[in-house]
C-alpha cells in the first residue's frame, strides 16, 4: 500500500511536471493539423489548418509564418474554441502570435487562462480589424504577461460570434516565453506588418506596405502603357538602363501618399518598354546620409554589376552616393558613401542644391553631371566630375552656367541634367526651375554643343537655339539611356512641379511619358515613340475624309487607349481632332493660323486650374505640302502629340469622365484628314 502511494506520488509529480512545461505544442500548426490543441465546437477544425498563401479576389497575402496556419471557419453559425497545452510563464514572460479576422472582439479573441482555476486572466483580439489589410491578413500581437510569472496557464482561441460578418478568426505562430532578443525581433516584425519600421527594416517595411495595399488601385483605373507607381506618388525617372537583357526603370516614389514625401526608388522592368512589371522598391531613405530622401540619379552597368548613383538628401546639404547589385533587384549601398560630399563642391556652388547625378563612361573614365545653383547670383549651372572607379571623384568643370542673360529662358536652379552624344554633337538636357513668365514655371530644355572633356565645358552653344523639349503642361526631369540596339531613348515624368496630378483621387499620382527615341536633325531634337508600341495595335482603321463645317466620328474608331496618325490639310479657320469626347467635354488638338494648338479647357473635369495659361498650349508649325503630320497617343489620362515627325511634342495630362470615349474630326471651313487609327491593347 505504501509502495503504491509512493508510486502514485511519483506519477503525480511527474504528471504535474509534464504539465509545467515552458514550451507550447504545435504553436504554429506546422504539423498541418491540430496536434497539441483541443478543439471544441466547429469553429476550429483540423481541416482548416492550411498552407494557402493568399485570399480574396486580389490574391492578397496572409503573411502567415512557416508553412501552415489556421483559417477559422467562415460558416457564420460555427462557434467553438481551441485550447493549447498547459505551460508555465517564464523568462521575459512575453507571448506573441498572429491574428486576423474577428469583427466582434467581445466574441472572437484569444484568452490566457489559469490552468488550475480556469480563470480568464487576460485576452487579446485583432485590434487592426478595421484596417482592410487585416481583416484576413495577419497582424502580430505582442502580449505582456509578466505579471503572471511562474503561473501555469493555457491559451484558448475563442469564437462565439455567429454573425455572418467576419465572425471568424485566423491564427498562427503562437510563441511563449520569448527571450529578450526574440522579443526585439517580434516587436520589429509587428511594426513591419503595419508598414512601419526602424532604419534597418525600412525597405522590407515599405515593400510589405505596397504588397498589402496596392490592390486598392484597381487595374481598370491604371494607365495601359504608361508607367505609374504601384500606388502613391511618383516623380522623376531614375536609373533608366538596359541590364542583363531587360530595360530597367527606377523612379522617385512615395508609396504611402499621393503627394511628394519620403523619397524611395521604385522599380519596374520591361522587355519592350511598353509592358512593365513591378519589382520591389530598390532604395529606401535608411542611411544617415540619405535620411531625408533618396533623390534622383542614374544607373550604369559595369561588367556584371548594376550601379545606381543617386543624391542623398539631408538637412542643409545634398551628397552623391552609390549602390550596387548583382541581380538588378536587391541593392547594397556602398560602404564608402557618400562618394561626393560637400567638400567636393566647387567654390561658388550651393551645397544645398547639388543633386541628380547622371553618370556615363567615356574612354577610360566615368563622368558625372550634377544639377547645381550658383551661390552668388542664384542662377543654375551644371557641374561635371570624373572618376576611375565611381568611388573617388574629382571635379572637372561646369559644362554650362546660367546668368542674367539666360534668366528669361533658363530660370534659376537646374535639375536633372543628362548629356550624351548624337552623331558629332553633345546634347545636354536639364530642367530649369523658376522660369519667369512661362507656362511651365518648371520647364525642360535641351542645349546642343561639343563637350570638352579636359575643361568640362560645353562649347559651341548657341543660346538662341536652346529650346523647350516638350511643349505641353506635363513633362519634367527627362532621362535617357542607350539601349541594346544603340537607340538613345528618353523618358520623362509626365507631370511637373506645382501642377495637380489628375489621378490622385484614384490612389496614384504621376506617370512616365511614352519612351521616345531621340535624333538630331539640323541641330533640332526630334522625338519618335519607341517602335515596340506598334506591336500592340489592334483594329486598324484607314480613312481619308473631308470635313466641312462639321464634327464627325469614324465608325469603329473611339476609346481611351489609341494611336492616331493623321495628315491634316487645314484651311484658313480651325481644323482638328477632339479626343476624350463626351457630352460636355473634349480635349482638342487643332491647327489654326500657323499654330498647332492643344486645348484641354474642357478635358480635365475641373482637376486643373482654369484659364488659358494652364489649359492651352501652342507651337508654330510650317505646313509641309499644305499639311501637318500628327501622331497622337492617348492613354486614359494623357495625350502625347508628335508633330511633323517629332519636331515638336506636346505632352499633357487630362481627366475625362468615364463615358468620354469619342474621337471626332472637326473643321470650321473645309479640311482633309488622312487617318490611320488603332486601339492600343495591352493585356
Ligand atoms: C526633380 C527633383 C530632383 C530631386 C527630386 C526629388 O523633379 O526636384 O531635383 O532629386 O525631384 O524627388
Amino acid at each position: 500500500m505504501k509502495k503504491m502511494l509512493i508510486i502514485g506520488m511519483i506519477f503525480l509529480l511527474y504528471g504535474c511536471q509534464s504539465k509545467q512545461t515552458s514550451t507550447l505544442d504545435n504553436g504554429g500548426f506546422e504539423t498541418g493539423d491540430l496536434t497539441g490543441w483541443t478543439s471544441e465546437g466547429d469553429a476550429f477544425l483540423a481541416q482548416q489548418v492550411t498552407n494557402t498563401l493568399v485570399y480574396g479576389e486580389y490574391n492578397r497575402k496572409y503573411y502567415h509564418e512557416g508553412n501552415y496556419h489556421l483559417v477559422g471557419s467562415q460558416n457564420s453559425s460555427a462557434t467553438g474554441s481551441l485550447k493549447s497545452t498547459v505551460f508555465r510563464i517564464e523568462s521575459t514572460g512575453f507571448i506573441t502570435f498572429l491574428i486576423a479576422g474577428g469583427f466582434n472582439y467581445n466574441k472572437t479573441y484569444v484568452g490566457l487562462y489559469d490552468a488550475k482555476t480556469h480563470e480568464l486572466l487576460d485576452k487579446k483580439f485583432n485590434q487592426m480589424f478595421h484596417d482592410p489589410n487585416h481583416t484576413d491578413g495577419y497582424v502580430r500581437v505582442i502580449w505582456d504577461v509578466t505579471k503572471y510569472q511562474s503561473k501555469s496557464v493555457y491559451l484558448k482561441v475563442v469564437d462565439e460570434d455567429t454573425s455572418h460578418y467576419f465572425g471568424y478568426l485566423n491564427i498562427d505562430d503562437f510563441r511563449i516565453n520569448l527571450t529578450e532578443s526574440e522579443l526585439a525581433y517580434y516587436q520589429k516584425d509587428a511594426l513591419i506588418r503595419l508598414g512601419h519600421a526602424t532604419s534597418d527594416d525600412m525597405l522590407e517595411a515599405i515593400n510589405r506596405y505596397i504588397d498589402m495595399n496596392a490592390w486598392k488601385v484597381s487595374k481598370e483605373t491604371r494607365m495601359n502603357y504608361h508607367v505609374t507607381g504601384e500606388m502613391g506618388w511618383i516623380n522623376d525617372p531614375n536609373g533608366f538602363v538596359f541590364y542583363k537583357g531587360k530595360n530597367h526603370l527606377f523612379y522617385q516614389h512615395n508609396p504611402k501618399d499621393i503627394v511628394w514625401g519620403p523619397m524611395h526608388w521604385g522599380h519596374v522592368v520591361s522587355d519592350d518598354l511598353v509592358k512593365w512589371e513591378y519589382l520591389p522598391i530598390a532604395l529606401a531613405p535608411d542611411q544617415p546620409y540619405d535620411s531625408n530622401g533618396v533623390f534622383s540619379g542614374s544607373a550604369i552597368v559595369i561588367e556584371d554589376k548594376l550601379y545606381l548613383i543617386y543624391t542623398g538628401n539631408i538637412p542643409n546639404r545634398q551628397i552623391q552616393a552609390i549602390a550596387y547589385s548583382d541581380n538588378g533587384i536587391e541593392f547594397t549601398k556602398h560602404e564608402n558613401n557618400p562618394v561626393i560630399n560637400e567638400y567636393k563642391v566647387p567654390a561658388g556652388a550651393s551645397v544645398v542644391d547639388f543633386r541628380d547625378p547622371k553618370v556615363w563612361k567615356y574612354e577610360d573614365f566615368y563622368y558625372m553631371v550634377v544639377g547645381s545653383r550658383q551661390t552668388s547670383q542664384n542662377y543654375g549651372q551644371i557641374l561635371m566630375y570624373k572618376s576611375a572607379d565611381l568611388v573617388e571623384w574629382t571635379y572637372v568643370g561646369a559644362p554650362y552656367k546660367g546668368s542674367s542673360q539666360t534668366f528669361d529662358k533658363l530660370g534659376r536652379m537646374w535639375e536633372c541634367p543628362d548629356i550624351f552624344l548624337i552623331g558629332d554633337k553633345h546634347v545636354l538636357l536639364f530642367s530649369p526651375q523658376e522660369v519667369p513668365n512661362h507656362r511651365n514655371h518648371n520647364s525642360t530644355v535641351y542645349v546642343v554643343g561639343n563637350l570638352n572633356y579636359q575643361t568640362g565645358k560645353l562649347e559651341n552653344v548657341s543660346y538662341n537655339n536652346i529650346e523647350e523639349i516638350d511643349h505641353g503642361f506635363d513633362f519634367y526631369a527627362p532621362q535617357t539611356m542607350l539601349d541594346d540596339q544603340g537607340r538613345r531613348i528618353m523618358i520623362a515624368w509626365m507631370q511637373s512641379w506645382n501642377r495637380t496630378p489628375v489621378t490622385s483621387g484614384l490612389g496614384f499620382a504621376g506617370a512616365m511619358t511614352l519612351p521616345r527615341v531621340l535624333s538630331l536633325v539640323d541641330g533640332k531634337l526630334y522625338q519618335t515613340p519607341i517602335s515596340e508600341i506598334e506591336n500592340y495595335r489592334q483594329n486598324p482603321i484607314n480613312r481619308t475624309i473631308i470635313v466641312s463645317n462639321d464634327s464627325i466620328s469614324i465608325p469603329g474608331l473611339s476609346g481611351v487607349s489609341n494611336e492616331l496618325l493623321i495628315t491634316l490639310a487645314p484651311n484658313n479657320y480651325e481644323a482638328g481632332i477632339k479626343l476624350f469626347k463626351g457630352e460636355n467635354e473634349e480635349t482638342k488638338v487643332y491647327y489654326k493660323d500657323g499654330f498647332l494648338v492643344l486645348d484641354r479647357t474642357n478635358g480635365t473635369s475641373g482637376k486643373v486650374p482654369t484659364g488659358d495659361l494652364h489649359n492651352i498650349t501652342k507651337i508654330p508649325v510650317t505646313l509641309q505640302n499644305g499639311s501637318v503630320q500628327l501622331r497622337i497617343f492617348i492613354d486614359k489620362y494623357s495625350v502625347e502629340v508628335f508633330v511633323n515627325n517629332g519636331r515638336y511634342v506636346i505632352t499633357t495630362t487630362v481627366f475625362p469622365s468615364l463615358s468620354a470615349r469619342g474621337i471626332e474630326f472637326y473643321s470650321y471651313g473645309q479640311a482633309t484628314f488622312n487617318i490611320e487609327g488603332y486601339d492600343l491593347v495591352i493585356e
